[in-house]
Order: C-alpha cells, then sequence, then structure tokens
C-alpha cells in the first residue's frame, strides 16, 4: 500500500533527529573518528554515520511504521510485522568523506517505496545537514526545498551549463576518454562530494545536469534524489539514454546521467556516447 502514512510529517522528524544525533561527531570533528566496521554499502563505517542511521530507524519505530530497511551502513534489516509493503532506502550520512574533514557538503537521504526497486520510490527527503536546508518529494506532487516548490533548470546550452560530474575512481583512464568530449564543451564543471545532495541541486535549477558515469554509485545514494529531480521536472537515463529501473540495494550499484531538460540531456548522452 502506499502513502498510508503522513510521509511528511515521519520524514521530517526524521531529519530533525538526525541533524540532533550527529552534533557530538560536529562538535568534535578534528578528533580520529574509529571505524566501525565494513557497512554494507562497502565503505567504513563510521559512529556519525551508525548515530544517523539509529535516529532514522528510531524515528520510525516511534511512528509504529512496520519496514525493511535498506541502508549504506547496516544493510537490509526488518523492522515491524508486515515488512514487505514498506522499503525505507537510506543513506544516513552522503558525504561522509566531506563530514570528516569539516567540508560543509554532507547530507541525509531517505526515500520510501512500496516495493524493493527504484522506480517505485513514492516519497524521499535530502537534507542539507550543513545549511539546515530540506528538499523533498512525493510521487506527482511536484518537489520542495524548504517547502517551495522547486523545478529544474530550462537551460539547454552546454556553453552556458554548471554540470556535476563525478570523477571519484581510481579507474580513471577508462573514465577520463569517455568523459572528455562532455568536458570540452561545457561551460564549468563542479563535484562538490555528496551525490544525493548534487542530484537536489539538479532539481533546484542550481546546477544543469549531474554525471556520474564510474558505475559506482549505490541506489541508497540515488533513491530520494531521483525521486526529487524527477518530481521537479528532471529526466535520469542510463548513458546509453535508457530509462532503468534496478533494485533498491546497498550494494547495487549504477551509472547515469541526470539532467534539468531534455535538450542538455541530449546533447549531453551525444557527447558521453561518442566514446
Ligand atoms: C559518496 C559521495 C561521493 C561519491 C561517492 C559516494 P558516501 O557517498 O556521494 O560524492 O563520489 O562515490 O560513495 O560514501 O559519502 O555516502
Ligand atoms: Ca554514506
Amino acid at each position: 500500500m502506499k502513502a498510508d502514512r503522513d510521509w511528511q510529517e515521519i520524514l521530517n522528524q526524521c531529519k530533525n533527529n538526525v541533524k540532533t544525533s550527529i552534533q557530538p561527531y560536529i562538535a568534535t570533528i578534528r578528533e580520529p573518528q574509529p571505524n566501525l566496521g565494513i557497512g554494507a554499502g562497502g565503505d567504513a563505517m563510521k559512529p556519525m554515520d551508525l548515530a544517523a542511521e539509529t535516529a532514522i530507524v528510531d524515528t520510525l519505530k516511534r511512528y509504529d511504521v512496520s519496514f525493511t530497511l535498506i541502508s549504506e551502513e547496516s544493510g537490509v534489516r526488518k523492522f515491524g510485522t508486515e515488512t514487505e509493503g514498506c522499503f525505507v532506502t537510506v543513506d544516513p550520512i552522503d558525504g561522509s568523506t566531506n563530514f570528516m574533514h569539516g567540508l560543509p557538503f554532507y547530507c541525509c537521504s531517505i526515500a520510501v517505496s512500496n516495493k524493493r526497486t527504484l522506480n517505485d520510490v513514492y516519497a524521499g527527503l535530502v537534507t542539507d545537514l550543513a545549511h539546515d536546508i530540506t528538499y523533498t518529494a512525493f510521487e506527482d506532487k511536484g518537489a520542495y526545498r524548504d517547502g517551495k516548490k522547486i523545478q529544474t533548470s530550462k537551460n539547454g546550452s552546454l556553453e552556458e551549463a554548471v554540470i556535476g560530474l563525478d570523477l571519484n575512481t581510481y579507474k580513471v583512464k577508462e573514465l577520463i576518454p569517455k568523459i572528455t568530449p562532455l568536458i570540452a564543451k561545457t561551460k564549468h564543471i563542479r563535484h562538490f562530494g555528496a551525490n544525493a545532495l548534487e542530484l537536489s541541486f539538479v532539481a533546484n535549477g542550481l546546477t544543469d545536469a549531474f554525471v556520474d558515469i564510474r558505475g559506482k554509485l549505490r541506489t541508497t545514494d540515488v533513491a530520494a534524489g531521483f525521486l526529487i529531480l524527477k518530481e521537479a521536472g528532471g529526466i535520469v537515463t542510463t548513458p546509453e539514454n535508457q530509462v532503468f529501473n534496478v533494485e533498491l540495494d546497498p550494494k547495487k550499484t549504477m551509472s547515469f546521467i541526470a539532467s534539468g531538460n531534455m535538450e542538455i540531456h541530449k546533447k549531453i548522452i551525444n557527447l558521453v556516447k561518442a566514446c
């Protein structure tokens, strides 16, 4: 069953509790953070990642939600009695490296779906934890930044564009030839280091597109961001311009191109395809 709850209120409460849960770690940001093992997504798990995840789970429990958690940290876990109709996909802290370096660009991403698939996400929240700005979307109801409706950029010109591009990979020799034509034609390239938030920037028209063709971004990072972008009028496809739907799983990774409008999307696809 979809939206049998007031997800706006529940997600908002999750966000507030995540914010509170990470305060002690912000206060001690320069102190080394112990590793708590390897998270389900394959990265080292830090105390603030776990604190944020616990805050989300505890909030959902308080609202008496039965759900399957799909988390980058503790993996897939079931809470309550009827866990098959409600999947909550989270990256408790996206941009963990920024967080630990004191770089003010990290967020929390929470997505709700009635099936375990990306395209079935019907509620999403991405909150910029350093600036206290929240992006939300509900299926067919639009996308919002702090409650105000947002729309993607209408700019179709690469010469005018600001495009987010994730080049963060050791397989740089394979990636660079594929991405060079796009870099050569684009006026401004950026990468801030928290891809859920970068998708929200495209949704908000702050950037014109976001490209991640490394094949290593997890569904937990994008589940909420994709809905927010689509509800704001944006487009997401594979680099081959195929619409895709994948299983929500912390280990499932993908490549994609996310754009504010079709005109710029086609231009990006053609340049990436050319290689
Ligand atoms: C990371 C960020 C980063 C991207 C990495 C992701 P995390 O998420 O989104 O921008 O380059 O691939 O893993 O690990 O901080 O949650
Ligand atoms: Ca994370």
